[in-house]
């Protein structure tokens, strides 16, 4: 079985994570997609809400299973028997971070990193960006699947 983790904190999913998955569970028998469970930051969804957003956008791919996880990402691999994680590189911006997380996290525990470029159509979104165009009243659509986009206005504008 080869399977790898997409791990982030898919507060919420947006158009640009599910490019990602996507694109992984065609590459792999399964991909699963791991939820950070961070106490220190303030998150608009909650854990299990954010799960149930990604189970419900990610069932028509067949073999994306959605967990949560806390503590080191590697550990969590280890448990579950995951030897690599897949992360999407938007841009340069992103590089420097992903490649020092990459190297430690290899490091720690010979987990793989592989890297797949965002499609540029998607490239320019992060979820803390489309927190803040719905807070301020802007439009969305399009840039996360429809049933996050009614969550996230009757969340921040209801
Ligand atoms: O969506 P995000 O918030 O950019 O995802 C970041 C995430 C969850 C991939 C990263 O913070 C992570 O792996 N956290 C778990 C803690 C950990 O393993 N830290 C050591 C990294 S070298």
């Amino acid at each position: 079985m080869r399977r790898v983790v997409c791990p982030g904190s898919f507060d919420p999913v947006t158009n640009g994570h599910l490019d990602i998955i996507g694109r992984a569970s065609r590459q792999y028998d399964e991909v699963v997609v791991a939820v950070l469970i961070n106490i220190e930051k303030k998150s608009l969804f909650t854990v299990e809400e954010r799960i149930e957003m990604l189970q419900s956008v990610t069932k028509e791919y067949g073999n994306v299973r959605v967990d949560k996880f806390h503590g080191l990402l590697v550990d969590y691999c280890k448990q579950q028997e995951i030897p690599a994680i897949v992360k999407g590189l938007r841009a340069i911006s992103d590089f420097d971070y992903e490649l020092q997380m990459a190297q430690l996290n290899y490091r720690m525990s010979e987990v793989e990193t592989l890297f797949m470029a965002t499609g540029p159509e998607v490239s320019f979104l992060s979820s803390s960006r489309i927190k803040e165009i719905v807070r301020y009243g802007g439009d969305v659509a399009g840039l996360v699947p429809d049933l996050v986009h009614d969550l996230l206005v009757e969340r921040l504008r209801g």
